[in-house]
């Protein structure tokens, strides 16, 4: 199917070749002389429709009704060129081999079924078209990110998972728990039923070997060690966040994407952002481009439009104070309060982004530093610090990052004035000790991009396998 797209033009030039395709029944409509099998094998939203009639080796297995949909198959057969108008080119077959057979209970039936219910069915929901797309754009995007900072020069670095600090000192994290059978023997053998009981275990409550551990929100500060070493960094991992938020754009589980600069500034950092974004948009436009069509058609229509214009212009930059004088002013009533100081809620960001610059990407700076994390550099207006987030229609936050605070003593007063213990940031600090350099660095949530590039809603269906309060069945 990878070489012969079922829907398109390009298998007209294999007309009287011989292929074979691997995959999974879409569709079986069986007609007095002929029975015509839709068989996708992951390569791509096209299936490739095969014709099978009685001179097909395996036909009796058709005939008899074990080849269902949802049953994988094996077949070989001629390209023709095809009568129907779905597609250019079908499959003759010469022989046709059931590999698994499907139970009739197959859930994932080719009737429209809801992306709500296809979350109850995690285990089989790439086999629709919908996830499929998302999983190969998700996989495009990897791709390109590598790419994109490998071209650039930056380092990849694996940040740890289990970490003792707390990156965004939210107290956002979840505690590593250890549990060891009594009898020294390894856990392995019944592990679903370690929560219930704990018999036999010693729980050495919520301590990773004695000391208190918790699973990672950000590789931040673990990269700003590598990036004053070794300069441009990025980590690219899973992180998580024990937010109990059910919205559309949060999930305890997801991956970020986290450069580090060394020797720059935010403006650098900004246009570090700005330049990745484009690069990976440009990378999907590209190399996606059937999957992209389907999103077009039946997620986001005029998707590729907005995707186009975001490569192809600059993004806006807006002061955070500008940004509240334009919501002051703004002609709409929020659910929450504008006002300096409080932090921008996704409301006020979708209509900056959305309304106010008519879906233009926009970068806010110089947040006021007091709701904002410990590490950012605080700026010579005393109130201010040098952050930026980027905002995207439909999503809001994409990006958040800023220049790090280098500054010994400003950064040790920030940790006192924020109640801090600077004993447990010694290792951050020594980096302002031995050769301190103006760094800065960002965050990118890998899912809400996958959203932003593939117009779907909710962030549950832009990961393979979501994790939000109450989900980790699959
Ligand atoms: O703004 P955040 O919290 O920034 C940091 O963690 C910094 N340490 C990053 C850095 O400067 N290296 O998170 C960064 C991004 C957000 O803009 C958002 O896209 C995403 O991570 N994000 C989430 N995505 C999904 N679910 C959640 N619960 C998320 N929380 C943040
Ligand atoms: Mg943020």
């Amino acid at each position: 199917i990878s070489e012969i797209k079922g829907g398109r033009d390009e298998g007209l030039d294999r007309l009287g070749q011989t292929f074979v395709v691997k995959g999974w029944v879409r569709t079986l409509r069986v007609q007095s002389s002929v029975t015509f099998m839709e068989v996708n094998d992951g390569s791509c939203i096209s299936n490739m429709q095969c014709v099978i009639d009685s001179t097909t080796e395996g036909y009796d297995q058709v005939e008899s009704g074990l080849i269902t949909t949802g049953a994988s198959v094996w077949v070989e057969g001629v390209v023709v060129a095809s009568q129907g108008s779905k597609q250019k080119v079908e499959l003759k077959l010469q022989k046709v081999v059931m590999v698994g057979k499907s139970d009739p209970s197959y859930p994932v039936q080719k009737k429209k079924v809801s992306r709500e219910f296809l979350r109850t069915k995690a285990h089989l929901r790439p086999r629709t078209n919908t996830f499929g797309a998302v999983a190969r754009v998700r996989n495009v995007l990897a791709y390109a990110t590598h790419k994109f900072f490998q071209e650039n020069g930056f380092v990849w670095v694996s940040s740890p998972i289990i970490t003792a600090s707390d990156c965004e000192g939210a107290g956002e994290q979840f505690c590593v728990t250890t549990l060891i059978p009594s009898s020294g023997e390894p856990a392995s053998s019944d592990v679903g039923s370690i929560p219930k009981t704990k018999e036999g275990f010693i729980d050495w409550s919520q301590d990773f070997f004695g000391k208190p551990a918790f699973l990672t929100v950000s590789g931040q500060l673990n990269a700003e060690t590598y990036a004053t070493a070794l300069s441009d960094v990025y980590t690219f991992g899973p992180t998580f966040r024990a937010e109990n938020s059910n919205t559309s754009r949060h999930l305890a589980e997801f991956w970020m994407i986290e450069p580090e600069l060394a020797f720059a500034d935010l403006d650098d950092d900004m246009s570090c952002a700005t330049a990745y974004l484009q690069y990976v948009v440009r990378h999907v436009l590209e190399n996606c481009k059937e999957d992209l069509d389907f999103f077009n058609t039946w997620i986001e229509k005029g998707i590729i439009d907005r995707l186009t214009n975001l490569v192809e212009n600059d993004f806006v930059q807006l002061p955070y104070t500008d940004a509240i004088e334009l919501l002051l002013r703004a002609n709409k009533k929020f659910e929450y309060p504008v006002k300096w100081g409080s932090d921008l809620q996704s409301e006020h960001e979708r209509y900056i982004t959305e309304v106010a610059f008519g879906g233009c990407p926009v970068i806010i700076r110089d947040y006021p530093r007091d709701i904002k994390a410990f590490y950012m550099r605080q700026n010579d207006d005393g109130k201010t610090v040098a952050a930026m987030d980027m905002l995207v229609p439909k999503i809001g936050e994409l990006i958040g990052g800023s220049q790090r605070e280098e500054r010994l003593d400003y950064l040790e007063a920030r940790l006192d004035d924020l109640k801090l213990n600077k004993e447990s940031y010694w290792w951050y600090l020594d980096l302002r000790r031995y050769g301190s350099v103006p760094h800065a660095g960002f965050g990118l949530g890998f899912e809400r991009l996958v959203q932003f590039v593939t117009g779907i809603d909710n962030i549950r269906d832009a990961i393979p396998f979501p994790r939000s309060p109450g989900s980790a069945e699959f």
